[in-house]
């Protein structure tokens, strides 16, 4: 049975995974801003598999019989003091969407909610592989911050990146 409560809490998650795709795209935004042109494109494919995270939950809760409602999406921060503490941040929100996603999974193994398991058995496994993505970028910022011409490397390195074949379909 697909409960009001589990409902609820998936209509919240399509706000966060809509607040996550904002913050990227306002992190995207910043970079270039910076003439950073590779990370901007990175937080830009970013923004678009957190979409793509929205509706998944989007038409998971209709396959499931019951409708959304959408809610306010508040203002991501504009301006970070440097393009480490940009993924940094960025870093620490996957952190947060991971604990989301667990309390979901919990949530749907109280009620033993099987379907909804078996689809956020899906999400356990994304947000493993974010959090690993998103942190490599965040070790190799570090690395290389304050030399201009491997930071450059660094940055057509990630411009590289491809939306997912599911991002491409939409
Ligand atoms: Fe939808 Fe990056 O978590």
């Amino acid at each position: 049975m697909f409960s009001k409560k589990m409902h609820q809490a998936m209509n919240d998650q399509i706000q966060h995974e809509l607040y996550s795709a904002y913050i990227y795209l306002s992190m995207s935004a910043y970079f270039e801003s910076e003439n950073y042109p590779g990370f901007a494109q990175w937080m830009r494919i970013q923004f678009e598999e957190e979409m793509a995270h929205a509706f998944r939950f989007y038409d998971y809760i209709h396959s499931r019989g019951e409708r959304v409602t959408l809610l306010p999406i508040g203002q991501p921060p504009a301006e970070y003091e440097s393009p480490l503490a940009a993924f940094e941040a960025a870093l620490e929100h996957e952190q947060k969407i991971t604990g989301d996603i667990h309390r979901l999974y919990a949530l749907a193994t109280e009620e033993n909610d099987y379907p909804s398991l078996s689809f956020l058995q899906w999400f356990i496994d994304e947000q493993v592989e974010e959090e690993e993505h998103v942190g490599g970028v965040v070790d190799n910022v570090k690395r290389v911050s304050g030399v201009s011409h491997a930071m450059l490397m660094l940055d057509r390195e990630l411009g590289q990146r491809q939306p997912p074949a599911e991002v491409e379909e939409e």
